[in-house]
């Protein structure tokens, strides 16, 4: 009924990495040939957390940029930045309204970024899912690609939609739009790289805001340097297992192997078939080799792309004019179901 289109984003916080890159941004490719795909840099989020207002806008340029290094089309595909088009806020807002403080409550994310000093969060950081579920339902996008850690703020975007859909239900249908107003967007969290650990710890994910460096791969690391926190990467003293039940209770070999599969587009299971047996040193080789030959391009196209600013920006300026005139519509729609009075 829904027509069926992704919606995904990125925030510009800093340091793109091979968990960005694994668990979101190839997906985000791979989709492109399928779908109507609108992605986005989710500046508005990124506040949540102080930002320096002297460093945002080279974030968002550069995740514009990985976005187009990476193979994005953006003639093809919508691509912006969230702050350029209102309605997310605007609807964002609705969707305080329909949410519960309960929802809210149980989030992990917010728990994790706030950590002990609860008080002194930003309201905008515990409203973080009711924004994200108007980034997706502003589109009325069916598919969201993600990695594992934003499952939970999917479910929360499916039980925003699903409670609008039933608190205005007879609103809807007096407008015409049938039982549902709004889709329930659906995860896509698929393959083996959905949850990219760190480097150096693999019980902890690979993440942006890591102190040590060396627990993350950057996507504008250079050789040498993907190379060095390759071969520096935490292992156990066991030769890798030929089969996959044998990655169990090893944490840092799971996800190095996990690595190698989504880098290579193929699963554990086969790369184990390869190096089962093999010691971490010969396998780490072979993985800085395959690291290399895939993100060192990345890397430099997002150097060069990164220096014509001008470029960037009319991307994301012609992105935005067109991710309006879509999100405008629902906007519309919205305020007409709700019962606000409109121009
Ligand atoms: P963020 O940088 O938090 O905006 O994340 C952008 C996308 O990357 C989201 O879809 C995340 O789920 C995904 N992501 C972030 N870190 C990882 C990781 N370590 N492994 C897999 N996916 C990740
Ligand atoms: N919360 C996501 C993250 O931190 C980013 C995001 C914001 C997003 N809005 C979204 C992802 C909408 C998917 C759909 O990774």
């Amino acid at each position: 009924m829904f027509k069926e289109r992704v919606f995904s984003g990125v925030q510009p916080t800093g340091n793109l990495h091979l968990g960005n890159y694994l668990g979101a941004i190839t997906k985000f490719v791979a989709l492109q040939e399928r779908y109507d795909c609108i992605y986005c840099v989710v500046d508005l989020h990124a506040i949540t957390v102080w930002q320096d207002p002297a460093e945002l806008p080279r974030a968002t340029r550069e995740v514009t940029a990985a976005f187009i290094a990476c193979g994005i089309d953006p003639k093809q595909n919508i691509v912006f930045n969230q702050s350029q088009v209102a309605e997310h806020a605007e609807l964002g807002w609705i969707f305080n309204c329909i949410a519960r403080m309960g929802w809210l409550n149980r989030m992990t994310q917010f728990k994790e970024k706030a950590g002990k000093d609860r008080e002194n969060a930003s309201v905008g950081l515990y409203s973080y899912p009711t924004l994200m579920a108007a980034d997706i339902l502003v589109y009325r996008a069916t598919h969201v690609p993600v990695g594992e850690d934003q499952k939970q703020h999917l479910e929360l975007s499916r039980d925003v939609a699903q409670k609008f859909n039933n608190d205005y239900a007879v609103s809807i249908h007096a407008h015409g739009f049938g039982d549902a107003f709004f889709p329930l967007p659906e995860p896509l969290i698929t393959g083996p790289a959905t949850r990219v650990m760190s480097l150096r710890d693999g019980t902890k994910k690979m993440s942006k805001s890591d102190a040590s460096d060396y627990s993350r791969i950057n996507l504008t690391d250079d050789a040498e340097a993907i190379a060095q926190k390759i071969r520096k990467a935490k292992t156990d003293p066991e030769p890798l297992p030929s089969e996959e039940k044998g990655l169990l209770s090893r944490p840092e070999a799971d996800n190095l192997v996990g690595i190698y599969a989504a880098l290579q587009g193929v699963t554990k299971s086969d790369v184990l078939r390869d190096y089962g047996g093999a010691q971490f040193s010969s396998f780490k080789g072979a993985l800085v080799d395959l690291a290399v030959a895939k993100l060192g391009p990345i890397g430099a196209e997002m150097k060069r792309l990164v220096q014509d600013p001008a470029f960037i920006d009319s991307v994301l300026a012609e992105g935005a004019g067109r991710a309006q005139a879509i999100a405008a519509d629902t906007m519309k729609a919205v305020k007409d179901i709700v019962g606000l009075v409109r121009r």
